[in-house]
């Protein structure tokens, strides 16, 4: 395929410097993932890491595409789901991709939502003292947070994300027509961190999600415009502070308390980790309403988004609350 027939994005270009990259955003992605990687790259060894979820739906797909631009990429299918960052799989996937014989110059392609992408992301630091890789997520999670901002890791029993390192993508390839395969729960879990973006000072952003919510799921338009915007925001904080020392941790809103509950449910599919944070978003802004920090909040309607997502975000009327009140203290948020 020709550069020429890939079709339209929106390109977020994340400024780091020499570890600079693009974030694009659009229809049909990873049908051009081939053309659009060797654009870039050229043609060079790649290795696909996904898990056995996204692999049933879409892996031939991926590899079909990069067949077309003259790559052979083998792929390593992970057990979906949060337990799949841990140790072992960590130990799993380098191995795998040192008996792939993937060198420094070479590429790994995380393919699916915030697990894969955080697991890839942190064996590509590791391998080799650090192998470039590219983020093709699959989930709406993934797409406004995780895969953006090289945050990488896995958990440990004394808390989520506590090992890991910081480690930029050279590329995300957010498709959004995948994510008409989600379940409505793992779309709504999703919804808990784009809401998030809106909670952190966005107030046009706040009130476009609210009119717009509903029609996320099923209006392609709609559904860019939602991506390309969170990814926007989180370029600019990422920007402004990669290894977050102050203004990222503003993007930790809802971790805290999701994480303990995320712990508190064995990091099981009993809560997802969108709905973690969803819940955790709404913690602090209670909190923060009763100390008398909230001045212009009502947190009513973020406990709204946890309890119903975006189905029902549309029905909301209430003001958001105060810029920074309800922010969650730095910690090893994901
Ligand atoms: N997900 C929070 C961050 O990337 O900082």
């Amino acid at each position: 395929m020709t550069d020429t027939a890939l079709s339209p994005t929106e390109t977020v270009h994340v400024d780091l410097g020499d570890r600079a990259y693009d974030v694009q955003i659009g229809r049909g992605l990873i049908d051009q993932a081939g053309a659009r990687i060797t654009a870039l790259f050229g043609r060079r060894r790649m290795a696909i890491v996904t898990d056995d979820t996204v692999a049933g739906l879409h892996l031939a797909r991926l590899q079909a595409a990069l067949a077309q631009a003259g790559i052979q990429a083998e792929a390593l299918v992970l057990p979906a789901g949060e337990a799949t960052k841990s140790w072992d799989r960590l130990g799993q996937t380098v191995e795998w991709l040192l008996a792939q014989r993937i060198e420094r110059k070479d590429l790994v392609i995380a393919f699916g939502g915030g697990v894969i992408g955080d697991l890839v992301g942190f064996a590509a630091a590791i391998l080799r003292r650090g192998v470039r890789f590219v983020q093709i997520p699959t989930t709406l999670l993934a797409q406004v947070d995780s895969s953006v901002g090289g945050k990488t890791g896995i958990n440990s029993p004394q808390g989520k994300n506590l090992i890991g390192a910081f480690h930029q993508p050279a590329l995300v390839l957010a498709d959004i027509d995948v994510l008409d395969t989600l379940t409505p729960r793992d779309f709504r879990a999703g919804y808990g961190e784009v809401a998030k973006y809106g909670l952190l000072g966005d107030d046009r952003f706040f009130e476009w999600l609210e009119g717009n919510a509903a029609g996320l799921a099923s209006d392609p338009a709609r559904r860019a415009q939602a991506v390309r915007h969170s990814v926007a925001m989180k370029a600019g904080i990422v920007q402004r502070d990669e290894t977050e020392q102050g203004e990222r941790a503003l993007l930790n809103l809802g971790h805290t308390f999701g994480h303990v509950l995320e712990s508190a449910t064995g990091y099981s599919d009993r809560l997802l980790h969108g709905e973690g944070v969803a819940i955790g978003c709404t913690r602090p802004l209670t909190s923060s309403a009763r100390m008398g920090l909230c001045s212009r909040g009502d947190p009513r309607g973020s406990r709204r988004i946890s309890r119903h997502g975006p189905a029902d975000a549309h029905r909301r009327h209430s003001r958001r609350p105060a810029r920074r009140s309800g922010a969650d203290r730095p910690d090893g948020a994901g």
